[in-house]
């Protein structure tokens, strides 16, 4: 069973001296030095799965265009601005992380359902590639701040296509009733008044409707739908030369079979093959979901019915993803003698005070005591930037393995950094 997960997870290995290996780099170092939570990011991995996608791109055309929300560390943008990737970004501050990490704006666009008159502004200063633009009051407020800037906007529409991509709830983007995109029956005549107006032009679409997408079917729906549209605003008499396809594209977390990556570039190649348009594609948690791992330490087994409590402590304040999606991450012991040991169901927590704070339910793991070592695995994407601070606990601290070696790229967060910034007015100074 654990060797399952090792098999399915060829960044990792299990040595007979050193404990899990990941990247070649054992883990129980890092552990000791950097203390626990920590994160572990491999740089080998994320470049290896970087130049899979691409080639699998390639005969597409396709340019990816990272979703800085997964991860958004500066080291981990400035190893796929060093690949050539573009950013996808959804704030003031992703755009600034991405521009600090030298990832050029004209490799640079900008989603999302609620964009600040800073943002726009950002947006347009910096001229980076596209706006994507996600309603009829968005646009708006664009055409104004452009007018006022005198800068020209290029923007693409977000069509919402109405697909549901098959996945958790919480995660689905693409259905009516989502607050994102526009519907297609109102994008011509939005299409048509970006077109006539002095500083927007138009020059597309966009979608993303959901992540962690498994399956073609909802990818071929939605880029159906797309392609249409494409085709129906060029018979109006409109250029459209650009099709940004989202993101979306599911890993394995548990026995899950995600599409494959020819599978996945052969779904965009029939949708839009003729159409002559650049192609943009989103990938987030593609790319460093398995580049990344969370080690915790096991503080202490509780006796219970139906079964034992292994606390650790890492929290749902680190990794929120089961918490909020009731999502499946494999846990590994670092040491070998647990590999082959006979496994019994703990339900596998944090030390939080909230009963959601459970990392891993009725999961099956070896006799593990206080102090063992353990790996969250797959946490690369929408794990350390979705941590809190909620019951004063500090940020965890970030190292990436390269070239064979564990750098700190963060520092676990100090005690007092976590008041810094809070002011006590003077009436409450003089404490009794
Ligand atoms: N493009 C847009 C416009 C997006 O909203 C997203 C993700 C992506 C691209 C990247 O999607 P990906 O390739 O990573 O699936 N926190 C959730 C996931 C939220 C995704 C939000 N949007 C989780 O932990 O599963």
């Amino acid at each position: 069973m654990l060797t399952e997960i090792l098999a399915r997870h060829p960044s990792l290995a299990m040595h007979a001296h050193d404990g899990l290996l990941f990247d070649g780099v054992p883990l129980t170092p890092i552990a000791r030095t950097h203390g626990t939570p920590c994160w572990v990011t491999a740089a080998a991995t994320l470049r290896g799965r970087y130049a899979a996608l691409a080639d699998a791109l390639a005969p597409t055309g396709a340019h990816i265009h990272y979703a800085v929300k997964a991860n958004d560390h500066l080291a981990i943008l400035a190893i796929l601005a060093r690949l050539g990737a573009g950013a996808d970004v959804v704030s003031l501050g992703e755009l600034a992380r991405a521009r600090r990490a030298g990832i050029p704006p004209d490799r640079i666009v900008f989603s999302g359902v609620g964009k600040s008159a800073d943002e726009h502004i950002a947006a347009l200063t910096e001229n980076i590639a596209q706006i994507n633009v996600e309603s009829a009051e968005e646009l708006e407020q664009l055409a104004a701040i452009a007018t006022a800037l005198n800068r020209p906007a290029r923007i693409a529409f977000r069509l919402n296509p109405d697909v549901d991509a098959g996945t958790h709830h919480h995660i689905s983007t693409g259905r009516q009733g989502d607050k994102f995109g526009i519907p297609a029956a109102d994008i011509p005549a939005l299409y048509a008044r970006a077109a006539a107006h002095e500083f927007l032009t138009p020059i597309g679409l966009a979608l993303h409707i959901g992540s962690q997408i498994t399956s073609p079917a909802p990818y071929r729906a939605a880029f159906a739908r797309a392609a249409s549209l494409v085709r129906a605003l060029r018979a109006e008499g409109h250029s459209v030369t650009a099709l940004d396809c989202g993101g979306g594209l599911g890993i394995a977390y548990a026995d899950e079979t995600p599409l494959s990556l020819p599978a996945y570039a052969a779904t965009l190649q029939r949708a839009f093959t003729g159409l002559d348009l650049a192609l943009i594609v989103e990938p987030g948690r593609y790319l460093v979901g398995p580049a990344g791992l969370l080690l915790a330490r096991v503080m202490l087994r509780k006796h219970a019915t139906p079964r034992p409590f292994l606390v650790l402590d890492a929290a749902m304040t680190d990794l929120a993803r089961p918490a909020l999606y009731g999502a499946h991450h494999a846990i590994l012991p670092l040491a070998p003698r647990h590999l082959h040991a006979p496994l019994s169901p703990v339900d596998v927590v944090g030390p939080v005070c909230e009963s959601t704070d459970v990392l891993a339910r009725a999961r099956a793991l070896p006799a593990l005591e206080p102090g063992d070592f353990v790996a969250i695995l797959d946490t690369g994407a929408y794990g350390a930037v979705m941590s809190s601070t909620y019951n004063a606990r500090p940020l965890a601290p970030q190292i990436l393995i390269d070239q064979q070696r564990a750098h700190l790229i963060r520092p676990r967060q100090a005690q007092e950094q976590l008041w810094q910034a809070e002011i006590v007015p003077p009436c409450l100074a003089h404490l009794p």
